[in-house]
């Protein structure tokens, strides 16, 4: 047999809305946020060739230097697990990862590779459904949800989807201060906030189609990791500005396409990993 390789995008999220409820007694927290997906994506290319000792390998390789090639990146992680579940052996697995979306950044990235390689695998070894979301959640509390993707309420651990109508059209500036954030830091240093989301018009604006009251009502429970990314999205005419989930990622909703092209070119001045996005 030859090889063959399987292609997939993993997109970003960004948080819309996220309330911290409390803390589990299992360690982590009980959520409820709105995860929409946006256009800025990873490319995947997993190559599987069948080895001939019957034995098999798993790695990864990338445009970003700083992921790292073996069992600690969650994509060669995911492909692992999936062949154990599905009983497949024999293959030497090397995942090509073409990197846009920047790594500990809130956005996702990490989580939506390897749930793009959970859907690359099973477009090949079919699996049920309800395996392939315990695998997802075994690996990380966001992959569940991006294995899906588009615009979803998140609840429990982020595990308890129920799918929402897409965002109206509009133009998303997402902005990466230069700051490292560790989620599990994050998380175990966090206050949770009296003030929460107000779900119901949050998803009455987003059955209206109605984009300036989404962003007027976006919501973040962990405090922003920098101040001043949202304050300069803002000043640029965003109708919106929150944090994306742990941070430091900050995005801004815009109507107008003019009007968020400017914001790109002031923001980069100040952050250079700031990106033009759509809904996907
Ligand atoms: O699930 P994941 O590995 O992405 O989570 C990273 C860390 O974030 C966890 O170890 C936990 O400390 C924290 N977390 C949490 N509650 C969640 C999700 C994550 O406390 N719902």
């Amino acid at each position: 047999m030859k090889s063959f390789a399987l292609r997939e995008n993993a997109y970003a999220k960004v948080n819309l809305a996220l309330d911290i409820l409390g803390k589990r007694a299992d360690g982590y927290h009980d959520l409820k946020t709105m995860m929409a997906s946006v256009s800025l994506c990873d490319d995947l290319e997993i190559t599987l060739t069948p080895c001939a000792d019957g034995r098999e390998r798993f790695a990864a390789e990338s445009n970003n230097p700083a992921l790292p090639t073996d069992d600690d990146n969650l994509a060669v992680k995911a492909a692992r697990m999936f062949f154990l579940a599905a009983g497949v052996a024999g293959y030497e697995v090397h995942i090509r990862i073409e990197k846009r979306i920047p790594v500990c950044a809130g956005l996702g990235g990490g989580s939506s590779d390897a749930a793009a390689v959970l859907r690359a695998l099973s477009s090949r070894f079919p699996m049920p459904e309800s395996i392939l979301e315990s695998l997802a959640l075994n690996l990380g509390s966001d992959v569940p949800y991006c294995l899906r993707g588009g615009v979803c309420l998140a609840e429990g651990r982020g595990e308890r989807l129920t799918p929402l109508p897409s965002l109206p059209d509009c133009h998303i500036v997402l902005t990466v201060p230069p700051v490292r954030v560790s989620t599990a830091a994050a998380f175990q240093s966090v206050v949770v906030p009296a003030m929460k989301t107000d779900w119901v018009l949050l998803t009455d604006a987003l059955r209206r189609r109605d984009i300036a009251a989404i962003a007027g009502y976006m919501k973040n429970s962990f405090p922003d990791v920098h101040s001043d990314a949202r304050e300069c999205l803002r000043r640029a005419g965003a109708l919106g500005t929150v944090m994306s989930g742990s941070g430091p990622s900050v995005f801004g909703v815009f109507h107008d396409e003019a009007i968020a092209n400017q914001a790109v070119r002031k923001l980069r001045a100040i952050f250079l990993n700031t990106f033009l996005t759509k809904p996907v």
